[in-house]
Protein backbone atom coordinates (compact mmCIF):
# COMPACT_ATOMS: atom_id res chain seq x y z
CA UNK A 1 0.00 0.00 0.00
CA UNK A 2 3.08 2.21 0.76
CA UNK A 3 4.82 4.01 -2.09
CA UNK A 4 8.53 3.77 -3.26
CA UNK A 5 10.38 5.79 -5.39
CA UNK A 6 14.34 4.72 -5.63
CA UNK A 7 16.96 6.62 -8.14
CA UNK A 8 20.51 6.17 -8.86
CA UNK A 9 22.09 8.50 -11.12
CA UNK A 10 25.88 9.40 -11.95
CA UNK A 11 24.66 12.92 -11.34
CA UNK A 12 24.42 14.83 -7.99
CA UNK A 13 20.70 15.46 -7.64
CA UNK A 14 18.95 12.65 -5.99
CA UNK A 15 16.69 13.71 -3.15
CA UNK A 16 14.93 16.03 -5.02
CA UNK A 17 14.15 13.59 -7.91
CA UNK A 18 13.17 11.01 -5.05
CA UNK A 19 10.69 13.84 -3.71
CA UNK A 20 8.99 14.18 -6.75
CA UNK A 21 8.68 10.76 -7.41
CA UNK A 22 7.03 10.49 -3.79
CA UNK A 23 4.50 12.85 -4.58
CA UNK A 24 3.22 11.32 -7.51
CA UNK A 25 2.86 8.20 -5.69
CA UNK A 26 1.44 10.05 -2.35
CA UNK A 27 -1.82 8.17 -3.32
CA UNK A 28 -0.49 4.67 -2.86
CA UNK A 29 -0.23 5.83 1.40
CA UNK A 30 -0.15 9.09 3.26
CA UNK A 31 0.52 9.01 6.94
CA UNK A 32 3.93 9.51 6.65
CA UNK A 33 6.92 9.89 4.49
CA UNK A 34 10.53 9.39 4.20
CA UNK A 35 13.53 9.79 1.94
CA UNK A 36 17.18 8.82 2.50
CA UNK A 37 20.48 9.89 0.34
CA UNK A 38 23.66 9.07 0.09
CA UNK A 39 26.33 11.61 0.38
CA UNK A 40 30.39 11.30 1.13
CA UNK A 41 29.63 7.91 1.96
CA UNK A 42 27.24 9.00 5.00
CA UNK A 43 23.39 8.19 5.03
CA UNK A 44 21.10 10.82 5.40
CA UNK A 45 17.69 10.72 6.68
CA UNK A 46 14.55 12.74 7.08
CA UNK A 47 11.06 11.75 7.45
CA UNK A 48 7.75 13.44 8.95
CA UNK A 49 4.36 11.98 10.04
CA UNK A 50 1.72 13.71 7.64
CA UNK A 51 1.40 14.18 3.64
CA UNK A 52 4.23 15.06 1.79
CA UNK A 53 2.56 18.15 -0.19
CA UNK A 54 4.51 20.98 0.43
CA UNK A 55 7.51 18.83 1.87
CA UNK A 56 11.09 20.12 1.06
CA UNK A 57 14.46 18.41 0.97
CA UNK A 58 16.59 21.54 0.59
CA UNK A 59 18.33 20.04 3.89
CA UNK A 60 18.91 16.86 2.85
CA UNK A 61 22.69 16.52 0.87
CA UNK A 62 22.64 15.72 -2.40
CA UNK A 63 23.74 12.81 -3.11
CA UNK A 64 24.11 9.45 -6.18
CA UNK A 65 21.50 7.82 -5.07
CA UNK A 66 18.31 8.42 -3.17
CA UNK A 67 15.04 6.51 -1.67
CA UNK A 68 11.82 7.35 -0.43
CA UNK A 69 8.35 5.81 0.63
CA UNK A 70 5.20 7.31 1.50
CA UNK A 71 3.42 5.06 4.75
CA UNK A 72 0.32 3.15 5.22
CA UNK A 73 1.37 2.04 8.55
CA UNK A 74 0.67 -1.55 9.47
CA UNK A 75 3.16 -2.47 12.78
CA UNK A 76 3.52 0.87 14.66
CA UNK A 77 2.11 3.92 14.86
CA UNK A 78 1.81 7.09 12.79
CA UNK A 79 5.31 8.62 14.15
CA UNK A 80 8.13 9.70 12.70
CA UNK A 81 10.18 7.51 14.17
CA UNK A 82 8.11 5.02 12.82
CA UNK A 83 8.40 6.17 9.57
CA UNK A 84 10.44 4.75 6.77
CA UNK A 85 13.19 4.44 5.90
CA UNK A 86 14.85 2.21 8.96
CA UNK A 87 18.61 2.24 9.62
CA UNK A 88 20.98 -0.28 11.41
CA UNK A 89 22.52 0.78 14.20
CA UNK A 90 25.63 2.14 12.65
CA UNK A 91 23.67 4.52 10.48
CA UNK A 92 25.19 2.15 7.41
CA UNK A 93 21.99 0.65 5.92
CA UNK A 94 18.61 2.08 5.27
CA UNK A 95 15.71 0.15 4.44
CA UNK A 96 12.14 0.53 2.88
CA UNK A 97 9.54 -1.95 2.70
CA UNK A 98 6.23 -2.40 1.98
CA UNK A 99 4.31 -5.47 3.16
CA UNK A 100 4.40 -7.42 6.36
CA UNK A 101 7.83 -8.88 7.75
CA UNK A 102 5.35 -11.73 9.29
CA UNK A 103 7.90 -13.47 11.58
CA UNK A 104 9.71 -10.38 12.35
CA UNK A 105 9.11 -10.73 16.04
CA UNK A 106 11.60 -13.96 16.54
CA UNK A 107 14.30 -11.94 14.24
CA UNK A 108 13.92 -9.00 17.01
CA UNK A 109 14.38 -11.07 19.88
CA UNK A 110 17.29 -12.98 18.34
CA UNK A 111 18.67 -9.23 16.95
CA UNK A 112 18.30 -7.62 20.54
CA UNK A 113 20.15 -10.83 22.10
CA UNK A 114 22.96 -10.00 19.95
CA UNK A 115 23.14 -6.55 21.00
CA UNK A 116 21.44 -4.27 18.35
CA UNK A 117 19.55 -1.51 19.21
CA UNK A 118 16.06 -0.43 17.92
CA UNK A 119 14.57 2.76 18.02
CA UNK A 120 10.88 1.62 16.23
CA UNK A 121 7.93 -0.16 16.14
CA UNK A 122 8.18 -1.26 13.51
CA UNK A 123 8.74 -4.58 11.76
CA UNK A 124 10.68 -2.99 9.00
CA UNK A 125 13.98 -1.92 11.19
CA UNK A 126 14.57 -5.69 11.96
CA UNK A 127 15.09 -5.90 8.54
CA UNK A 128 17.81 -3.06 8.26
CA UNK A 129 19.43 -5.04 11.46
CA UNK A 130 19.59 -8.33 9.39
CA UNK A 131 21.43 -6.55 6.65
CA UNK A 132 23.57 -4.87 9.03
CA UNK A 133 24.51 -8.83 10.50
CA UNK A 134 24.69 -10.33 7.25
CA UNK A 135 26.74 -7.41 5.55
CA UNK A 136 29.76 -8.56 8.13
CA UNK A 137 30.33 -12.08 6.26
CA UNK A 138 29.46 -11.03 2.67
CA UNK A 139 29.08 -8.52 0.07
CA UNK A 140 26.11 -5.48 0.66
CA UNK A 141 23.75 -6.89 -2.55
CA UNK A 142 24.40 -10.89 -1.06
CA UNK A 143 23.12 -9.72 2.53
CA UNK A 144 20.15 -7.78 1.10
CA UNK A 145 19.18 -11.47 -0.41
CA UNK A 146 19.95 -13.49 2.71
CA UNK A 147 18.16 -11.33 4.44
CA UNK A 148 14.85 -10.96 2.34
CA UNK A 149 14.71 -14.73 2.09
CA UNK A 150 14.55 -15.33 6.30
CA UNK A 151 11.61 -12.98 5.85
CA UNK A 152 7.99 -14.75 5.72
CA UNK A 153 5.08 -12.93 4.50
CA UNK A 154 4.50 -10.97 1.17
CA UNK A 155 7.02 -8.10 0.87
CA UNK A 156 8.85 -5.46 -1.29
CA UNK A 157 12.53 -4.55 0.57
CA UNK A 158 14.82 -1.77 -1.03
CA UNK A 159 17.79 -0.98 0.91
CA UNK A 160 20.88 1.02 -0.08
CA UNK A 161 24.35 1.11 1.97
CA UNK A 162 26.47 3.86 2.81
CA UNK A 163 29.58 2.12 1.09
CA UNK A 164 27.87 0.83 -2.03
CA UNK A 165 26.76 2.74 -5.36
CA UNK A 166 23.85 0.26 -5.61
CA UNK A 167 19.95 0.47 -4.73
CA UNK A 168 18.91 -3.41 -3.84
CA UNK A 169 15.06 -4.15 -4.18
CA UNK A 170 13.96 -7.56 -3.63
CA UNK A 171 10.13 -8.53 -4.02
CA UNK A 172 7.63 -11.01 -3.14
CA UNK A 173 4.05 -10.13 -3.60
CA UNK A 174 4.27 -6.43 -3.05
CA UNK A 175 4.58 -4.62 -6.76
CA UNK A 176 8.40 -2.95 -8.02
CA UNK A 177 9.11 -1.69 -11.11
CA UNK A 178 12.85 -1.08 -12.47
CA UNK A 179 12.79 2.18 -14.76
CA UNK A 180 15.67 2.15 -17.57
CA UNK A 181 17.24 5.43 -18.17
CA UNK A 182 20.46 6.94 -19.26
CA UNK A 183 22.93 7.05 -16.80
CA UNK A 184 20.54 6.85 -14.31
CA UNK A 185 17.88 4.36 -13.10
CA UNK A 186 14.40 4.56 -11.41
CA UNK A 187 12.77 2.22 -8.97
CA UNK A 188 9.04 2.46 -7.78
CA UNK A 189 5.97 0.97 -6.40
CA UNK A 190 3.76 1.99 -9.68
CA UNK A 191 4.61 2.55 -13.22
CA UNK A 192 3.15 6.03 -13.04
CA UNK A 193 5.57 7.67 -11.10
CA UNK A 194 8.03 6.52 -13.44
CA UNK A 195 6.40 8.22 -16.18
CA UNK A 196 8.14 11.72 -16.28
CA UNK A 197 11.69 9.80 -16.80
CA UNK A 198 11.25 6.51 -18.55
CA UNK A 199 8.91 4.64 -20.67
CA UNK A 200 11.00 1.80 -20.84
CA UNK A 201 10.49 -0.15 -17.16
CA UNK A 202 10.93 -3.76 -16.02
CA UNK A 203 8.09 -5.45 -13.90
CA UNK A 204 10.07 -7.22 -11.29
CA UNK A 205 8.53 -11.24 -10.38
CA UNK A 206 8.03 -12.69 -7.28
CA UNK A 207 11.63 -13.66 -5.69
CA UNK A 208 13.84 -11.27 -7.96
CA UNK A 209 15.69 -8.73 -6.44
CA UNK A 210 16.90 -5.98 -8.94
CA UNK A 211 20.66 -4.35 -8.22
CA UNK A 212 20.57 -0.91 -10.22
CA UNK A 213 23.28 1.45 -10.54
CA UNK A 214 23.68 4.29 -12.59
CA UNK A 215 24.93 2.23 -15.42
CA UNK A 216 23.14 -1.00 -14.84
CA UNK A 217 20.39 -3.03 -13.55
CA UNK A 218 20.97 -6.51 -12.98
CA UNK A 219 18.14 -8.96 -12.03
CA UNK A 220 18.76 -12.28 -9.58
CA UNK A 221 16.92 -15.16 -8.27
CA UNK A 222 15.91 -14.57 -4.42
CA UNK A 223 16.46 -18.01 -4.02
CA UNK A 224 19.52 -19.33 -5.98
CA UNK A 225 21.25 -15.63 -6.43
CA UNK A 226 21.37 -16.62 -10.01
CA UNK A 227 21.50 -14.12 -12.76
CA UNK A 228 18.14 -13.90 -14.96
CA UNK A 229 17.41 -12.48 -17.98
CA UNK A 230 15.50 -8.69 -18.28
CA UNK A 231 13.12 -8.38 -20.76
CA UNK A 232 12.19 -4.26 -20.76
CA UNK A 233 8.79 -3.36 -21.20
CA UNK A 234 7.33 -0.47 -22.83
CA UNK A 235 4.51 1.44 -20.91
CA UNK A 236 2.17 2.63 -23.10
CA UNK A 237 0.43 5.76 -20.25
CA UNK A 238 1.18 9.29 -21.46
CA UNK A 239 2.90 11.17 -18.50
CA UNK A 240 -0.59 14.01 -19.01
CA UNK A 241 -2.09 10.86 -18.08
CA UNK A 242 -0.80 10.85 -14.50
CA UNK A 243 -0.86 14.65 -14.23
CA UNK A 244 -3.97 17.03 -12.52
CA UNK A 245 -3.87 18.81 -15.57
CA UNK A 246 -6.73 21.98 -14.78
CA UNK A 247 -8.55 19.96 -12.33
CA UNK A 248 -8.35 20.86 -8.88
CA UNK A 249 -8.30 16.89 -7.67
CA UNK A 250 -7.17 14.10 -9.12
CA UNK A 251 -10.68 12.24 -8.68
CA UNK A 252 -12.69 15.34 -10.67
CA UNK A 253 -10.14 14.69 -13.11
CA UNK A 254 -10.73 11.07 -13.55
CA UNK A 255 -14.74 11.34 -13.00
CA UNK A 256 -14.49 13.89 -16.40
CA UNK A 257 -12.42 11.29 -17.91
CA UNK A 258 -15.51 8.74 -18.05
CA UNK A 259 -16.84 9.49 -21.30
CA UNK A 260 -13.26 9.26 -23.17
CA UNK A 261 -12.80 5.40 -21.13
CA UNK A 262 -16.29 4.64 -22.86
CA UNK A 263 -15.64 5.51 -26.21
CA UNK A 264 -12.08 4.32 -26.14
CA UNK A 265 -13.69 0.89 -25.25
CA UNK A 266 -16.20 1.12 -28.22
CA UNK A 267 -13.70 2.14 -30.33
CA UNK A 268 -11.17 -0.57 -29.56
CA UNK A 269 -13.62 -3.10 -31.64
CA UNK A 270 -15.25 -6.25 -30.19
CA UNK A 271 -12.41 -8.24 -30.23
CA UNK A 272 -11.58 -8.57 -26.01
CA UNK A 273 -15.25 -9.12 -25.50
CA UNK A 274 -15.63 -12.02 -28.38
CA UNK A 275 -12.58 -13.95 -26.78
CA UNK A 276 -13.83 -13.57 -23.14
CA UNK A 277 -17.15 -14.65 -23.82
CA UNK A 278 -15.60 -17.88 -25.73
CA UNK A 279 -13.75 -18.54 -23.21
CA UNK A 280 -16.50 -18.10 -20.64
CA UNK A 281 -18.86 -20.26 -22.89
CA UNK A 282 -16.03 -23.11 -22.82
CA UNK A 283 -15.82 -23.23 -19.51
CA UNK A 284 -17.78 -24.61 -16.32
CA UNK A 285 -18.73 -22.89 -13.23
CA UNK A 286 -17.28 -19.53 -13.86
CA UNK A 287 -16.77 -16.61 -10.96
CA UNK A 288 -16.04 -13.32 -11.13
CA UNK A 289 -14.58 -11.95 -8.42
CA UNK A 290 -12.86 -8.36 -7.41
CA UNK A 291 -12.76 -6.13 -4.16
CA UNK A 292 -14.65 -3.07 -3.17
CA UNK A 293 -15.62 -1.22 -6.10
CA UNK A 294 -14.42 -3.54 -8.50
CA UNK A 295 -16.47 -6.35 -6.59
CA UNK A 296 -19.67 -4.14 -7.14
CA UNK A 297 -18.23 -4.61 -11.02
CA UNK A 298 -18.27 -8.66 -10.53
CA UNK A 299 -21.92 -7.95 -9.04
CA UNK A 300 -23.25 -6.19 -11.92
CA UNK A 301 -21.03 -8.42 -14.04
CA UNK A 302 -23.71 -11.13 -12.92
CA UNK A 303 -26.49 -9.31 -13.33
CA UNK A 304 -25.77 -7.79 -17.14
CA UNK A 305 -24.80 -11.44 -18.28
CA UNK A 306 -28.20 -13.11 -17.02
CA UNK A 307 -30.10 -9.71 -18.59
CA UNK A 308 -28.63 -9.70 -21.49
CA UNK A 309 -27.21 -13.13 -22.68
CA UNK A 310 -29.35 -15.13 -19.90
CA UNK A 311 -26.11 -16.57 -18.92
CA UNK A 312 -25.07 -17.45 -15.47
CA UNK A 313 -21.85 -16.98 -13.40
CA UNK A 314 -21.10 -16.02 -10.04
CA UNK A 315 -19.56 -13.69 -8.20
CA UNK A 316 -17.55 -13.22 -5.18
CA UNK A 317 -15.72 -10.87 -2.79
CA UNK A 318 -11.99 -11.34 -2.89
CA UNK A 319 -11.94 -11.95 0.74
CA UNK A 320 -14.35 -14.37 0.67
CA UNK A 321 -13.41 -16.22 -2.48
CA UNK A 322 -11.28 -18.67 -1.19
CA UNK A 323 -14.57 -19.78 1.02
CA UNK A 324 -15.83 -20.88 -2.50
CA UNK A 325 -12.95 -23.18 -3.92
CA UNK A 326 -14.60 -26.53 -3.13
CA UNK A 327 -16.60 -25.41 -6.37
CA UNK A 328 -13.46 -25.02 -8.73
CA UNK A 329 -12.16 -27.32 -10.71
CA UNK A 330 -10.14 -27.40 -14.12
CA UNK A 331 -13.06 -26.54 -16.05
CA UNK A 332 -13.86 -23.30 -13.83
CA UNK A 333 -12.68 -19.97 -15.10
CA UNK A 334 -12.01 -17.00 -12.74
CA UNK A 335 -12.39 -13.48 -13.92
CA UNK A 336 -10.92 -11.34 -11.58
CA UNK A 337 -11.72 -7.96 -11.66
CA UNK A 338 -8.74 -5.13 -10.69
CA UNK A 339 -7.59 -1.58 -11.12
CA UNK A 340 -4.29 -2.10 -10.07
CA UNK A 341 -3.72 -5.71 -10.59
CA UNK A 342 -2.04 -6.01 -7.12
CA UNK A 343 -4.87 -6.05 -4.66
CA UNK A 344 -3.83 -8.61 -1.85
CA UNK A 345 -7.12 -10.81 -1.44
CA UNK A 346 -7.35 -10.90 -5.37
CA UNK A 347 -4.05 -12.36 -5.98
CA UNK A 348 -3.86 -14.47 -3.20
CA UNK A 349 -7.57 -15.79 -4.25
CA UNK A 350 -5.96 -16.07 -7.89
CA UNK A 351 -3.39 -18.41 -6.57
CA UNK A 352 -5.83 -20.34 -4.75
CA UNK A 353 -8.03 -21.12 -7.99
CA UNK A 354 -4.55 -22.09 -9.86
CA UNK A 355 -3.84 -24.60 -7.49
CA UNK A 356 -7.73 -25.80 -8.50
CA UNK A 357 -6.37 -25.73 -11.92
CA UNK A 358 -8.93 -23.38 -12.80
CA UNK A 359 -8.63 -20.81 -15.80
CA UNK A 360 -7.55 -17.18 -15.17
CA UNK A 361 -9.16 -14.22 -16.97
CA UNK A 362 -8.15 -10.78 -15.72
CA UNK A 363 -9.86 -7.61 -16.59
CA UNK A 364 -7.50 -5.29 -15.24
CA UNK A 365 -6.21 -1.87 -15.67
CA UNK A 366 -3.24 -1.46 -15.00
CA UNK A 367 -0.25 -3.23 -17.56
CA UNK A 368 2.16 -5.58 -16.28
CA UNK A 369 1.02 -5.80 -12.75
CA UNK A 370 1.15 -8.93 -10.90
CA UNK A 371 -2.48 -10.16 -11.66
CA UNK A 372 -1.89 -9.14 -15.30
CA UNK A 373 0.88 -11.29 -15.20
CA UNK A 374 -0.85 -14.39 -13.16
CA UNK A 375 -3.22 -14.75 -15.77
CA UNK A 376 -4.06 -16.74 -18.63
CA UNK A 377 -6.01 -14.53 -20.27
CA UNK A 378 -5.52 -10.95 -19.96
CA UNK A 379 -8.17 -7.88 -20.96
CA UNK A 380 -6.80 -4.39 -20.73
CA UNK A 381 -9.19 -2.04 -18.86
CA UNK A 382 -7.91 0.99 -20.97
CA UNK A 383 -9.03 3.91 -18.57
CA UNK A 384 -5.43 4.85 -18.06
CA UNK A 385 -3.60 5.80 -14.62
CA UNK A 386 -6.12 6.14 -11.70
CA UNK A 387 -4.51 8.42 -8.52
CA UNK A 388 -7.78 9.39 -6.56
CA UNK A 389 -8.04 6.49 -4.16
CA UNK A 390 -11.75 6.30 -4.53
CA UNK A 391 -12.08 3.99 -8.16
CA UNK A 392 -14.07 6.10 -10.56
CA UNK A 393 -12.95 5.43 -14.71
CA UNK A 394 -11.79 2.27 -13.57
CA UNK A 395 -15.10 0.81 -12.38
CA UNK A 396 -16.97 2.69 -15.98
CA UNK A 397 -14.03 0.36 -17.65
CA UNK A 398 -14.31 -2.24 -16.10
CA UNK A 399 -18.56 -2.14 -16.50
CA UNK A 400 -18.55 -1.33 -20.46
CA UNK A 401 -16.43 -4.19 -20.49
CA UNK A 402 -18.55 -6.16 -19.18
CA UNK A 403 -21.70 -5.19 -20.80
CA UNK A 404 -20.25 -5.37 -24.53
CA UNK A 405 -19.14 -9.15 -23.34
CA UNK A 406 -22.67 -10.08 -22.04
CA UNK A 407 -23.37 -9.06 -25.91
CA UNK A 408 -21.09 -10.84 -27.15
CA UNK A 409 -22.21 -14.14 -25.08
CA UNK A 410 -25.79 -13.65 -26.55
CA UNK A 411 -24.37 -12.81 -30.14
CA UNK A 412 -25.04 -9.49 -30.78
CA UNK A 413 -22.08 -7.32 -29.89
CA UNK A 414 -22.77 -4.49 -32.31
CA UNK A 415 -25.87 -3.97 -30.36
CA UNK A 416 -23.75 -3.47 -27.13
CA UNK A 417 -21.67 -1.03 -28.71
CA UNK A 418 -24.76 1.06 -29.52
CA UNK A 419 -26.38 0.78 -26.04
CA UNK A 420 -22.62 1.79 -24.39
CA UNK A 421 -22.80 4.70 -27.03
CA UNK A 422 -25.96 5.47 -25.47
CA UNK A 423 -24.43 4.98 -21.81
CA UNK A 424 -21.49 7.71 -23.43
CA UNK A 425 -24.11 10.10 -24.14
CA UNK A 426 -25.57 10.19 -21.03
CA UNK A 427 -22.70 10.56 -19.28
CA UNK A 428 -21.46 13.76 -21.51
CA UNK A 429 -24.99 15.03 -20.12
CA UNK A 430 -24.43 14.67 -16.84
CA UNK A 431 -21.03 16.27 -17.05
CA UNK A 432 -22.41 19.53 -18.29
CA UNK A 433 -21.97 22.44 -16.16
CA UNK A 434 -26.01 22.77 -15.50
CA UNK A 435 -25.67 18.98 -14.32
CA UNK A 436 -22.60 19.10 -12.54
CA UNK A 437 -24.56 22.70 -10.57
CA UNK A 438 -27.20 20.53 -10.10
CA UNK A 439 -25.77 17.85 -8.20
CA UNK A 440 -23.04 20.42 -6.11
CA UNK A 441 -26.19 21.86 -4.63
CA UNK A 442 -27.71 18.75 -3.95
CA UNK A 443 -24.25 18.08 -1.50
CA UNK A 444 -24.90 21.92 0.00
CA UNK A 445 -27.94 20.55 1.04
CA UNK A 446 -27.18 16.88 2.02
CA UNK A 447 -23.68 18.06 3.80
CA UNK A 448 -24.93 18.29 7.44
CA UNK A 449 -26.43 14.71 7.06
CA UNK A 450 -25.50 11.78 9.29
CA UNK A 451 -26.71 9.19 7.09
CA UNK A 452 -27.60 8.50 3.45
CA UNK A 453 -29.42 5.59 2.06
CA UNK A 454 -29.21 4.50 -1.70
CA UNK A 455 -31.90 2.10 -3.20
CA UNK A 456 -31.59 -0.10 -6.13
CA UNK A 457 -33.34 -3.10 -8.00
CA UNK A 458 -31.44 -5.18 -10.40
CA UNK A 459 -28.67 -3.80 -11.79
CA UNK A 460 -29.65 -0.55 -9.70
CA UNK A 461 -28.49 -2.73 -6.50
CA UNK A 462 -24.87 -2.68 -7.88
CA UNK A 463 -25.19 0.80 -8.26
CA UNK A 464 -26.53 1.61 -5.31
CA UNK A 465 -23.89 -0.66 -2.93
CA UNK A 466 -21.25 1.84 -5.23
CA UNK A 467 -23.13 4.86 -4.77
CA UNK A 468 -23.03 4.17 -0.83
CA UNK A 469 -19.40 3.52 -0.93
CA UNK A 470 -18.21 6.59 -2.51
CA UNK A 471 -20.12 8.60 -0.62
CA UNK A 472 -18.62 7.27 2.82
CA UNK A 473 -14.97 6.70 1.88
CA UNK A 474 -14.74 10.36 1.20
CA UNK A 475 -17.12 12.34 2.57
CA UNK A 476 -17.09 10.41 6.27
CA UNK A 477 -21.11 10.31 6.07
CA UNK A 478 -22.35 7.05 6.79
CA UNK A 479 -24.09 5.58 3.51
CA UNK A 480 -25.61 2.42 3.10
CA UNK A 481 -26.90 0.90 -0.48
CA UNK A 482 -29.62 -1.54 -0.26
CA UNK A 483 -31.41 -3.50 -2.41
CA UNK A 484 -35.03 -1.62 -2.31
CA UNK A 485 -36.71 -5.07 -1.48
CA UNK A 486 -34.96 -5.48 1.58
CA UNK A 487 -36.37 -1.88 3.25
CA UNK A 488 -39.25 -4.11 4.97
CA UNK A 489 -36.97 -6.58 6.09
CA UNK A 490 -35.04 -4.20 8.71
CA UNK A 491 -33.64 -0.87 7.31
CA UNK A 492 -36.96 1.27 7.15
CA UNK A 493 -36.81 1.17 11.14
CA UNK A 494 -34.20 3.87 10.67
CA UNK A 495 -36.11 6.48 8.33
CA UNK A 496 -37.33 9.59 10.13
CA UNK A 497 -37.67 13.13 8.80
CA UNK A 498 -35.53 14.34 6.80
CA UNK A 499 -33.41 11.22 5.73
CA UNK A 500 -31.99 11.22 2.44
CA UNK A 501 -32.74 8.00 0.25
CA UNK A 502 -31.29 8.50 -3.43
CA UNK A 503 -33.66 5.70 -5.42
CA UNK A 504 -32.76 4.79 -8.56
CA UNK A 505 -35.10 4.33 -11.17
CA UNK A 506 -33.97 3.71 -14.44
CA UNK A 507 -36.58 3.00 -17.75
CA UNK A 508 -36.34 -0.88 -16.46
CA UNK A 509 -38.27 -3.72 -15.04
CA UNK A 510 -37.08 -2.36 -12.16
CA UNK A 511 -39.09 1.03 -12.06
CA UNK A 512 -42.22 0.16 -10.88
CA UNK A 513 -41.00 -2.01 -7.24
CA UNK A 514 -38.22 0.42 -6.66
CA UNK A 515 -40.95 3.64 -6.87
CA UNK A 516 -42.92 1.60 -4.00
CA UNK A 517 -39.21 1.79 -2.04
CA UNK A 518 -38.97 5.13 -2.37
CA UNK A 519 -42.69 5.87 -1.29
CA UNK A 520 -42.13 3.70 1.59
CA UNK A 521 -39.38 6.32 2.77
CA UNK A 522 -40.97 9.46 1.48
CA UNK A 523 -43.98 7.95 3.79
CA UNK A 524 -41.81 7.53 7.03
CA UNK A 525 -40.41 11.49 6.52
CA UNK A 526 -37.94 10.08 3.98
CA UNK A 527 -36.78 12.81 1.28
CA UNK A 528 -36.68 11.29 -1.74
CA UNK A 529 -33.75 12.17 -4.78
CA UNK A 530 -35.02 10.39 -7.63
CA UNK A 531 -32.41 9.44 -10.20
CA UNK A 532 -34.21 8.69 -13.40
CA UNK A 533 -34.80 9.32 -17.04
CA UNK A 534 -38.50 11.39 -15.93
CA UNK A 535 -39.46 13.22 -12.78
CA UNK A 536 -42.14 11.62 -10.39
CA UNK A 537 -43.98 13.50 -7.08
CA UNK A 538 -42.53 11.59 -4.71
CA UNK A 539 -39.04 13.12 -5.54
CA UNK A 540 -37.69 16.23 -3.59
CA UNK A 541 -34.61 16.24 -5.56
CA UNK A 542 -34.71 15.15 -9.01
CA UNK A 543 -31.55 14.21 -10.88
CA UNK A 544 -32.22 13.56 -14.83
CA UNK A 545 -30.22 10.40 -16.19
CA UNK A 546 -30.86 9.60 -19.65
CA UNK A 547 -31.84 6.32 -20.42
CA UNK A 548 -29.16 4.09 -21.83
CA UNK A 549 -31.03 0.65 -21.71
CA UNK A 550 -28.61 -2.27 -19.83
CA UNK A 551 -26.00 -0.14 -19.88
CA UNK A 552 -27.76 2.94 -17.54
CA UNK A 553 -25.86 1.82 -14.56
CA UNK A 554 -23.38 3.64 -15.78
CA UNK A 555 -24.05 7.53 -15.93
CA UNK A 556 -26.41 6.28 -12.61
CA UNK A 557 -23.14 5.72 -10.77
CA UNK A 558 -21.25 8.91 -12.01
CA UNK A 559 -24.22 11.28 -10.43
CA UNK A 560 -23.10 9.34 -7.39
CA UNK A 561 -19.62 10.07 -7.79
CA UNK A 562 -20.25 13.74 -8.39
CA UNK A 563 -22.49 13.72 -5.41
CA UNK A 564 -19.81 12.21 -3.28
CA UNK A 565 -16.97 14.38 -4.34
CA UNK A 566 -18.86 17.99 -3.45
CA UNK A 567 -20.22 16.47 -0.60
CA UNK A 568 -16.59 16.05 0.70
CA UNK A 569 -15.76 19.59 -1.08
CA UNK A 570 -18.29 21.19 0.94
CA UNK A 571 -17.03 19.10 4.28
CA UNK A 572 -13.86 20.68 3.13
CA UNK A 573 -12.14 17.21 3.50
CA UNK A 574 -9.31 16.18 1.16
CA UNK A 575 -11.74 13.55 -1.82
CA UNK A 576 -8.01 12.38 -3.45
CA UNK A 577 -6.97 10.91 0.10
CA UNK A 578 -9.16 9.77 2.17
CA UNK A 579 -8.45 9.24 6.12
CA UNK A 580 -7.00 5.46 6.95
CA UNK A 581 -7.52 4.61 2.92
CA UNK A 582 -4.88 3.87 0.73
CA UNK A 583 -4.96 3.09 -3.33
CA UNK A 584 -3.93 -0.58 -4.03
CA UNK A 585 -4.34 -2.73 -1.07
CA UNK A 586 -1.78 -4.48 -0.97
CA UNK A 587 -2.19 -6.44 2.13
CA UNK A 588 -4.67 -8.82 3.47
C1 LIG B 1 -13.22 2.32 -3.69
C2 LIG B 1 -11.99 1.69 -4.15
C3 LIG B 1 -11.67 0.34 -3.63
C4 LIG B 1 -11.06 -0.52 -4.74
C5 LIG B 1 -10.59 -1.86 -4.17
C6 LIG B 1 -10.07 -2.79 -5.25
O1 LIG B 1 -13.42 3.54 -4.32
O2 LIG B 1 -11.25 2.25 -4.90
O3 LIG B 1 -12.78 -0.28 -3.07
O4 LIG B 1 -12.01 -0.70 -5.73
O5 LIG B 1 -9.60 -1.64 -3.23
O6 LIG B 1 -8.98 -2.25 -5.91
P1 LIG B 1 -8.49 -2.80 -7.30
O7 LIG B 1 -9.56 -2.51 -8.30
O8 LIG B 1 -7.22 -2.06 -7.57
O9 LIG B 1 -8.30 -4.28 -7.14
Amino acid sequence: MCGIFGYVSSKKTSPRRVLAGLKRLEYRGYDSWGIATISNEKISVKKRVGKIGAASVGDLPEGYIAFGHTRWATHGGVTDINAHPHLDCKNEVAVIHNGIFENYESVKKDLIKNGHKFVSETDTEAISHTIEDQIKKTNFPEAVRKTFNKMEGLNAVIAICATDRSLIAARNGSPLIVGFGDGENFLASDAAALLPHTKKVYFLEDDEMAILTDKSVKVVDTKSGRLKKVKVQKITWNLADGEKGKFKHFMLKEIHEQPRVIADIIGSGTGPAQNLSKLIKSSKGSYLIGCGTASYAALAGTYLFSKIAKFHINSAIGSEFGYHLDFLNRKSLVIAVSQSGETMDILESVKKAKNKEAKIAALVNVLGSSLYRMSDYKTLIGAGPEKAVASTKALVGMLSHLILTAFALDGRVREGQITLNLALESTKNILTKKSIGHIKNLANKLKNKKHIYVIGRGLSYPASLEAALKIKEISYIHAEGLAAGELKHGPLALVEKGTPAIAYLPNDETYGANLAGAMEMKARGGYIIGVSFKPHEVFDYFIPVTDAREATIIPNIITAQLLAYYLTIEKGFDPDKPRNLAKSVTVK
